[in-house]
């Protein structure tokens, strides 16, 4: 019978370092919960004489991650160096050695998730990842348990914080997405190369991991269609304004009989739907499901003590399952009856800007080649181009069309003649 729980961190950055702090001040709470003292016995990071911003003793710190996958003292492995390796090696070695793991990495759960599960089974132990999607807001856990008897058709998501920032500043302020860009980097929500945020790389890696929970089948990222917000601009976010839409990086799974479809792309909103009112770092994912309808889980998704918060929530878990308690989270089994839709199968409402020469029978030609597409047009505004007089730009929203059809319209109207560029093609998710 043990007498103390130990746990290992890999990693005190941002959420290591709230980890370390919540665990030390919160003793007393932690312990009545678990039942057993929680033995923060060694935390590894890379440079052991940086200055942290929670201090800790220098006995435990070391600079050799694999002295915590490897000591007997420890019961729980805690990830939190991020990226793709050593992570992966860490926690399979981990598991292999018998420790329970917790984990804050997308990136290793999206990629290498059923490998990791079921090598887990085979050691009796568990891997916990709540961290990974949404910071500080539960929603693996409620996927895994507390939703366990609803069929869930849909989620539709806001999760990254970075993209999410920038999209709210360039709405509410008409401002330029580089100008933003660069202010969220000096600010610190976005990273030096930002290519994972603002191309949807890092949005596509959570909705995998929420798909995989929601729908029991295994998707990848690679399986989620991706595009990111760089080809949006300031008139985008004023025409949308004008048609009464948001426009936001939505990270969206749906399940139509046995074929799931991911995608994370900018959307067009409704102003007044409750995820087009989430604005800058905030995260909202809402889940659609026969018995509850429609529920929205909404609050900071990243940040050193929001996500620590569902770092511990994980190692409470598992602690209090080593303590004797028992433990209702189970790795997922997945079915293989579920397979992934592309998106060339997507049928929903489209939002076209194109800039087109200012002459008689323009918008005729323009029609004739969404007809010929078989796309139905909803509505349509004419703007003067402020830099060229005999130019105009066309705002089109059309009907239900499928995806395959608006790529055909895309070179029908390039082809025209009379339609200098097509400023953007954006989905409308109503
Ligand atoms: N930041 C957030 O708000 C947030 C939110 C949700 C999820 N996450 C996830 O949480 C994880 C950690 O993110 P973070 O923001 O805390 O990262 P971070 O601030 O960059 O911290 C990374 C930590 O890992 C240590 N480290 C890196 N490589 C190492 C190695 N090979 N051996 C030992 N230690 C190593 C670093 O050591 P040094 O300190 O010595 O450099 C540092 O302490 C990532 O998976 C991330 O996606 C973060």
């Amino acid at each position: 019978m043990k007498n103390m729980i130990g746990v290992g961190l890999i990693g005190m950055g941002v959420v290591g370092s709230g980890v370390v702090k919540t665990i030390i001040e919160k003793s007393d709470a932690l312990n009545s919960h678990v039942g057993l003292p929680l033995n923060l016995t060694g935390v590894a990071v890379r440079d052991i004489s940086k200055q942290r911003s929670f201090d800790i003793s220098s006995e435990i710190l070391v600079n050799d991650p694999e002295k915590i996958v490897n000591d007997d003292s420890v019961n729980i492995v805690v990830e939190l160096i991020g990226g793709e390796n050593p992570a992966l090696e860490l926690i399979l070695a981990a598991v292999r050695n018998g420790k329970h793991v917790v984990t804050a990495n997308k990136e290793v759960i999206s990629k290498h998730g059923a490998e990791i599960f079921s090598l887990a089974r085979q050691n009796n132990v568990r891997v916990l990842f709540e961290a990974s999607v949404g910071g500080g807001i539960p929603i693996i856990s409620p996927l895994m348990r507390d939703l366990v008897s609803n069929d869930i058709s849909s989620i539709k998501a806001i999760i990254n914080g970075t993209t999410n920032y920038i999209l709210t500043r360039m709405a509410h302020e008409a401002a330029d997405y580089s100008v933003v860009l660069s202010d969220a980097q000096k600010l610190g929500y976005a990273e030096t190369d930002p290519t994972n945020d603002v191309e949807g790389i890092d949005a596509a890696y959570k909705l995998s991991i929420l798909s995989t929970l929601a729908f029991r089948a295994s998707i990848k990222d690679t399986d989620i269609y991706t595009e990111g917000i760089t080809k949006l601009t300031d008139k985008d976010f004023q025409y949308a304004k004008e048609l009464g839409y948001s426009i936001k990086l939505l990270a969206i799974a749906t399940q139509t009989n046995s074929d799931v479809l991911g995608r994370v792309h900018p959307a067009l909103i409704p102003q007044d739907q409750m995820l087009a009112k989430v604005d800058d770092v905030l995260n909202a994912v809402e889940i659609e499901t026969d018995l509850t309808q429609k529920v929205l889980f909404h609050g900071p998704g990243a940040g050193s003590m929001p996500t620590s918060s569902a770092v511990i929530a994980d190692i409470v878990n598992i602690a209090r399952s080593i303590a004797g308690d028992t433990d209702l989270l189970d790795p997922v089994r997945l079915s293989e009856d579920v397979k992934v839709a592309p998106i060339s199968t997507l049928s929903t409402k489209y939002y076209f800007r194109i800039e087109v020469i200012d002459e008689p029978g323009v918008l005729g030609r323009i029609a004739t080649v969404f007809g010929d597409c078989g796309i139905s047009i909803s509505s349509f505004i004419q703007k003067e181009l402020e830099e060229k007089a005999s130019d105009a730009e066309l705002v089109i929203m059309t009907h239900e069309a499928t995806e395959s059809s608006v790529d055909r319209a895309v070179v029908g109207l390039s082809e025209l003649g009379v339609v200098n560029r097509i400023g953007n093609v954006i989905r409308v998710v109503e």
